[in-house]
C-alpha cells in the first residue's frame, strides 16, 4: 500500500489536452489524472513534443493547457501536482534553441539548471545519443534522455548508455517497458535492470501515457518487478529522490 506522505513522480506524460498526439480532450486528460492516482503517483511531469519548428507556439499551448488543467484537477478534487516540461526532438542545433527558450525544460526552478527531456528521431538508432549528449554536456545542458529502450539497437549498445550514465547523463525508461504493453519486448526488462543497478541515482520513470485505455498512465506492476529485483530504496531513488532534486522541487 502507498504510505500517504509518499512521493511518486511520473517524469514522462502527454496528459495535456489538445497538443500533441497524447490527450485529444479534457475528459480523456481527467481519465489518465485518476488513472495516476489510484496507481499512487502524486506528481506528472507534462511533456508534449516540441522541436524547434513548433517551440514556441508549443509553448504557448502547454502553459494554457497546463493552467486548465490545474483548474480541472481542483475542481475534481484529484490529488495531482503537475509539473511543467517538454519532450524535445533532438534536431541539429538543439541546444541553441534550448538556452533560448530554456521553459522547454523540465522542472519548477527558474533558469538553466533544469533538465531538457530529449529524444532522438524514433527511426534513429540510439548509438545517435553519444553524440547527441556529448554536444548538450559541452553546452552545459542537462540532458535525460526519453525511453532508450525504444530504440532501435538499445540492447547492443548498453556499454555506450553505461559510459553515458558514467559521465553524469540521466535516463528515462518507461514503466510499460518493464512489465507489459506498448513496444514490449522479452529481453528489455533485464537490460533496462543492468543500467538501472550500474547507477540508480541516475533514473528515472515515465508513463508516456498518451491515451487512457490505448498507452494509460500509472506505472502499473512495474513497482513489483523493480523493487522485487532490486528493492525499494532503489525504487524511490527512481520516482521520488532523483526526479525530486532534478525538478527543484522542495
Ligand atoms: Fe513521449
Amino acid at each position: 500500500m502507498h504510505g500517504c506522505n509518499e512521493v511518486m513522480i511520473d517524469f514522462h506524460c502527454h496528459i495535456l489536452p489538445g497538443i500533441d498526439d497524447g490527450s485529444q480532450n479534457m475528459e480523456h486528460s481527467l481519465e489518465l489524472a485518476w488513472q495516476s492516482v489510484e496507481d499512487g503517483i502524486t506528481h506528472i511531469v507534462t511533456t508534449p513534443h516540441g522541436n524547434h519548428g513548433i517551440l514556441l507556439e508549443q509553448l504557448g499551448k502547454r502553459d494554457k493547457a497546463l493552467a486548465e488543467l490545474r483548474v480541472r484537477l481542483e475542481q475534481e478534487k484529484i490529488p495531482l501536482q503537475l509539473i511543467s516540461g517538454m519532450e524535445y526532438s533532438a534536431d541539429g542545433e538543439f541546444w541553441k534553441v534550448v538556452q533560448e527558450a530554456p521553459e522547454c525544460r523540465c522542472g519548477v526552478d527558474k533558469g538553466d539548471e533544469r533538465p531538457l527531456l530529449l529524444e532522438i528521431p524514433l527511426n534513429m538508432d540510439i548509438s545517435l545519443a553519444e553524440d547527441v549528449y556529448f554536444k548538450a554536456q559541452l553546452k552545459g545542458v542537462k540532458i535525460v534522455l526519453a525511453h532508450p529502450e525504444r530504440y532501435e539497437g538499445f540492447e547492443r549498445n548498453a556499454d555506450m548508455l553505461q559510459s553515458l550514465l558514467d559521465r553524469g547523463a540521466f535516463l528515462q525508461f518507461n514503466a510499460s517497458s518493464l512489465h507489459r504493453g506498448f513496444f514490449f519486448f522479452d529481453s528489455l526488462p533485464k537490460t533496462i535492470l543492468k543500467l538501472i543497478e550500474h547507477a540508480p541515482n541516475q533514473i528515472l520513470l515515465g508513463s508516456d501515457a498518451h491515451h487512457p485505455e490505448h498507452r494509460p498512465a500509472g506505472f502499473g506492476s512495474a513497482r513489483e518487478y523493480v523493487t522485487k529485483r532490486l528493492g525499494e530504496e532503489v525504487w524511490k531513488l527512481m520516482t521520488d529522490i532523483t526526479p525530486r532534486n532534478l525538478l527543484g522541487l522542495a
